[in-house]
């Protein structure tokens, strides 16, 4: 590995935060825990390492993914952790503030990982300002503004397959879709690359990100015409939860089925943060060049990676003492 000085990650706020040292570091040790997480005796070692630890999942908007795989990340580093999904059963039903709540969190655990309503987005700015020093925060999705622990597997699934030369194109409701939001923020950390935001006009992206590209863009309204120019396809569905936009659109021409599959590259790739709408035809799971399954499971491994980061474990710490754990323990593989 390149000798760098390193930025350290205290909390995962925003897509920003992230230099493209940093990003290829989070690559680099998502392959090394995979490697490692592939065998029992990497698995048992892996949940020695921060089994002093204990984090709260506060979620107040609906997950599958992005709960379960913080959850089992977790898990596989050995922190313990517990978890509020419906605010209704917290003291938030009487009344509490939302700091109140997050400075009482802070007297029970070392690392809360939020995702957070519309509504009390606003606090994963005052969170890290006002709790306890040793708290660590992540943010798993703040309304429809930022979600950059999405963007780091999904930059991540890309970064497998090459990103020299890639148009990539982001497909769909784009105003409100926070995933593409904060990939495109990591994305203009590269050069050689073109991000396309292919939407009708009124679901286009907004210019508070636009103003923050440095990488080329074009903003497409017709699909399928863009189609064989792509190397990679981001999917998204309608984001209809957010309100704000009534303006009806013909979703088929916002999507992948039988009829367009033909005119995308052999060696493109299909992505899609989930869960899917009608975007994706479920027949085009049995194409090759479909890869949010693959998304879905790197999303626990480059959250495992991130957690482990931001708790000073760096790729050349992880892959010594792993490489100290197989001589000790045998073979890894
Ligand atoms: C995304 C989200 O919550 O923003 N899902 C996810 O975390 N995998 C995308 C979406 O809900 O459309």
């Amino acid at each position: 590995m390149k000798k760098e000085v390193l930025t350290t990650i205290k909390h995962c706020l925003k897509a920003q935060q992230f230099d493209l040292a940093t990003l290829y570091r989070i690559c680099e040790l998502t392959d090394k825990v995979k490697e490692i997480g592939a065998t029992k005796e990497g698995l048992n070692w892996m949940a020695t390492l921060l089994n002093d630890k204990r984090a709260l999942l506060f979620f107040t908007q609906p997950s599958t993914r992005t709960f379960l795989s913080f959850k089992n990340a977790c898990d596989i580093l050995g922190i313990k952790s517990t978890e509020i999904r419906d605010i209704a059963t917290s003291s938030f039903a009487k009344d509490e503030t939302l700091i109140d709540s997050a400075k009482t969190f802070a007297q029970y655990v070392d690392l809360i990982i939020m995702r957070l309503h519309p509504a009390h987005e606003s606090l994963i700015e005052e969170a890290p300002k006002k709790l306890n020093d040793r708290i660590r925060i992540i943010n798993a999705g703040s309304g429809s503004d930022q979600h950059p622990t999405q963007a780091l597997l999904d930059f991540y699934t890309i970064y497998k397959y090459g990103f020299a030369g890639k148009n990539i194109g982001f497909v769909g409701d784009l105003q409100r879709g926070r995933t593409v939001r904060s990939l495109a923020l990591l994305l203009t950390k590269l050069d050689n690359l073109k991000l396309y935001f292919i939407a009708p006009p009124a679901y286009q992206i907004k210019d508070d990100i636009l103003k923050q590209l440095t990488v080329s863009y074009e903003l497409v309204y017709d699909f399928d015409q863009i189609i064989p120019e792509l190397n990679v396809v981001y999917m998204t569905r309608l984001q209809k939860e957010y309100g704000g936009n009534d303006v009806p659109y013909n979703q088929i021409d916002y999507s992948i089925h039988e009829g367009n599959l033909n005119k995308f590259k052999k060696d493109a790739i299909i992505m899609h943060p989930l869960p899917r709408g009608s975007e994706i035809a479920p027949s085009v799971d049995d194409d090759c060049r479909a890869k949010y399954w693959e998304q879905v499971h790197n999303g626990l491994w480059v959250r495992v990676a991130l957690i482990a980061l931001m708790y000073g474990m760096d790729y050349d710490i992880i892959a010594k003492s792993s490489e100290r754990m197989v001589k000790t323990l045998g073979t890894i593989n």
